[in-house]
């Protein structure tokens, strides 16, 4: 199963969910079989894959849990597993992978009184991520994730997905629910569409969210810039990856419904195009 973008009306509305009182035992004694007894378990109501997300009080300390079907979340948990050594101090640790049943499990350090980024032009949040993507950018990614083309492998020939191949290790789902903010500092969670790419991958996506939140390209295209990674992208590159990302989401929910992500796209790319050539 290949990572998809949530589509963006959905992004922020959770399935169904489980409370941590309403998992089986069994689950729930994995967890508990590394924390101690859970004295408060507080509902996380954020998430689109998710089916349980709580963050637990225990003797260990306070655990972010996540729990979804292994049907549909294994292949995802797969990837936030391998990826997990890999992003130390930009991502919460993680403490445990388990299955039971039905059911796939991980549990992580809690970031305390977290909040989402806020993007929107003015906010200081956007100097705090790009501070983050800049640490977050110049890690290798491990061997086992798969390359950033895999999402879009139809709408890409050969050639443009040569430009976009990389070694770097790329979130893969920048958006302001994955951004937490904690005590002047930040923090990428969910890494379940890691995988690897070119180092100025997840800049460009963020761009595109700051875009989302009516920030010119100009300016999201200035705020890249601060990012080494962007600064070292290659224009030509930039301007495949809008054009791919362009016809898959032209083929997924039509022309007229991708009109306005596409044009971020290709204003975002046009921008990095025209600062190399001035
Ligand atoms: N370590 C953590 N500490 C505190 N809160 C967290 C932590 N990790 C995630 N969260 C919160 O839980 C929410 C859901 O987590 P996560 O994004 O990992 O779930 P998901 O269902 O896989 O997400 P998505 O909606 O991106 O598919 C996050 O948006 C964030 O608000
Ligand atoms: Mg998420």
């Amino acid at each position: 199963m290949e990572w998809q973008a949530p589509l963006p009306e959905v992004r922020r509305h959770s399935v169904t969910r489980t409370l941590w009182a309403e998992l089986p035992v069994d689950v729930r004694a994995a967890v508990t079989a590394h924390t101690g007894p859970v004295t408060a378990a507080l509902d996380v109501p954020h998430g689109y894959n998710c089916t349980h997300a709580s963050i637990l009080t225990t003797a260990a300390g306070d655990v972010f849990v996540k729990a979804a079907p292994a049907a549909e979340a294994a292949a995802f948990h797969d990837r936030e597993e391998v990826a997990a050594p890999f992003t130390a101090g930009i991502g919460p640790r993680l403490r445990q992978r388990a299955r039971r049943g039905a059911w796939d499990v991980l549990a992580f350090d809690a970031v305390p009184a977290a909040r989402h980024a806020h993007l929107a032009p003015g906010s200081a949040d956007c100097a705090v991520l790009a501070g983050l993507l800049q640490a977050s950018t110049t890690r290798t990614a491990p061997g086992n994730v798969p390359p950033w083309t895999s999402r879009w492998a139809e709408h890409a020939t050969p050639s443009e997905a040569a430009l976009l191949d990389g070694r770097t290790l790329v979130h893969g789902d920048i958006n302001p629910h994955n951004v937490l903010l904690s005590a002047g500092r930040a923090w990428l969670v969910d890494w379940a569409a890691a995988c690897r790419g070119p180092a100025w991958a997840d800049v460009a996506e963020a761009a595109i969210r700051l875009m989302e939140e009516e920030h010119t390209a100009r300016d999201a295209h200035a705020w890249a810039s601060r990012i080494p990674a962007w600064r070292d992208a290659d224009p030509a590159a930039v301007t495949v990856w809008a054009d791919v990302c362009c016809r898959a989401w032209e083929a997924r929910i039509g022309p007229a419904d991708a009109a306005s992500s596409n044009a971020r796209h290709q204003a975002l790319a046009a921008e990095a195009a025209s600062a190399v050539a001035h």
